[in-house]
């Protein structure tokens, strides 16, 4: 983008003061920062008038899921289904990997973290291992995406093919990476981290298939004919992709959508909860769950909203492609979001100062007609790593793999 395009951008949303030192930039810094100019989209920041207060929601009401006794009576077919799709494949996994995870603390992406004891077991590793599983099950390989950002694109391309992709075959891997949104003041004012750098953070998991579109990746999923999409988290070393059963479970119940979901250990843990919002699939997050709700019960006696998502979703494409130039729900978060002061410093201040612009995955799940609620065994599939130690971490993630016979 040239300098006079980015200043009329930047004019038409009342961000002129981001050009304010380019003329003491270098050559290469004005470059990046016309680049960076380029790829955001400041539209998001018209919100920041509306806060961080919480968006607003329909009437809650339970949704059937189909519990694991169902799904063991009807396991070999579901698995028949499944194990054909993938074989034919239709289905393809999508890697979510554009977070920060900040509560890791690594300065590295959070797949790059080593969780071994006695040896090295790499996130990534853990994950292209429980995909190797079903590649050699079904005798070919699922076409992988895996999405990055700005802030880890180079460190997780170098890592993989350093480590050869951990034996997956390189040409069914495609990275691609996710929109950057920027970070801004209460009202709304976009701030500077550098002379040459707005600050901008990931845009949320939500965006991962508008960014694939945008990349030109959507060109191979058609290519490759590929119907059904799994998206999987970083952090949870234990889940199953492309798992056979389940991706026929979705398929014969002809949802739009497959939610892998785990019953809850306690009736406040801080998971999601699957629902229906106004009669449509949806998914009500732990803070936004009442009292009320959190004591519900069906028909049988059980709690009504017992099943927590583990962000792993079967996606149908051609259901996708119909939402996605939809727009969606834009979720406001204060941050501590480093700034330049008056002075041309960097500063990285104690307290929150703004907000960050993200898009969430579960809000997709909403904009979609039906969904098939498939419960997983917890223990076998669900130890997400969020901190470094207590509930989600290494630790409880290093006990749950060791439980399931992985050697560390
Ligand atoms: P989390 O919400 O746990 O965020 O992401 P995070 O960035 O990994 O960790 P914290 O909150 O900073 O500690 C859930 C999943 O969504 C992906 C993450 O990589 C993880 O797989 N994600 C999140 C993205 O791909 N992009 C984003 O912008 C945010």
């Amino acid at each position: 983008m040239e300098y006079n395009e980015a200043l009329q951008k930047v004019r038409e949303y009342g961000q002129e003061h981001v050009l304010e030192y380019f003329s003491q930039l270098s050559e290469d810094e004005q470059k990046s920062l016309l680049q960076q100019i380029e790829q955001t989209d400041f539209s998001v920041l018209a919100k920041a008038a509306e806060g961080d207060k919480e968006l607003k929601r329909g009437v809650i009401t339970p949704i059937p899921a189909m519990k694991l006794s169902e799904i063991e009576e009807k396991k070999a077919e579901f698995t028949e289904e499944g194990l054909k799709l993938l074989r034919a494949g239709k289905v393809g996994a999508v890697l979510l990997a554009g977070g920060m995870g900040t509560r890791l603390g690594s300065d590295d992406p959070k797949g790059m973290y080593n969780i071994g004891l006695t040896k090295d077991v790499f996130i990534f590793e853990r994950l292209i291992r429980n995909l190797l599983d079903v590649v050699e099950q079904i005798g070919c390989y699922i076409h992988l995406f895996v999405m990055t950002s700005e802030k880890n694109h180079e460190k997780t391309v170098a890592f993989l093919k350093e480590k050869k992709f951990f034996g997956y075959d390189e040409n069914y891997v495609t990275f691609f990476m996710q929109d950057m949104a920027p970070a801004s003041d209460y009202t709304g004012k976009v701030y500077m981290e550098t002379k040459a750098l707005m600050s901008a953070s990931p845009n949320g998991n939500g965006g991962w298939f508008s960014s694939m579109k945008r990349g030109g990746v959507l060109d191979i999923v058609h290519k490759a004919g590929i119907a059904y999409l799994n998206i999987f988290a970083v952090d949870n070393v234990l889940q199953r992709i492309a798992e056979p059963c389940f991706v026929g479970a979705t398929a014969l119940n002809g949802c739009a959508v497959g939610a892998k979901v785990i019953k809850k250990a306690a009736p406040d843990e801080k998971v999601g909860v699957m629902c229906l919002e106004d009669g449509r699939p949806s998914i009500v997050e732990y803070y936004e769950l009442t009292t009320e709700l959190m004591e519900a019960k069906d028909a049988s006696g059980e709690p009504a909203y017992n099943y927590g998502v583990i962000l792993n979703y079967l996606f149908r494409v051609k259901d996708l492609e119909e939402i996605v130039s939809k727009e969606m729900p834009l979720h406001i978060v204060e941050k501590k979001i480093p700034y330049l002061n008056e002075a041309g410093e960097t500063v990285k201040p104690e307290k929150p100062n703004g907000y960050k612009y993200e898009s969430l995955v579960l809000d997709m799940i909403h904009m979609l007609d039906s969904c098939l609620v498939f419960e997983v065994v917890r223990e076998k599939e669900f130890a997400p790593i969020k901190n470094p130690t207590g509930v989600d971490s290494v630790e409880s993630a290093r006990a749950l793999l060791q439980k399931n016979g992985v050697v560390l």
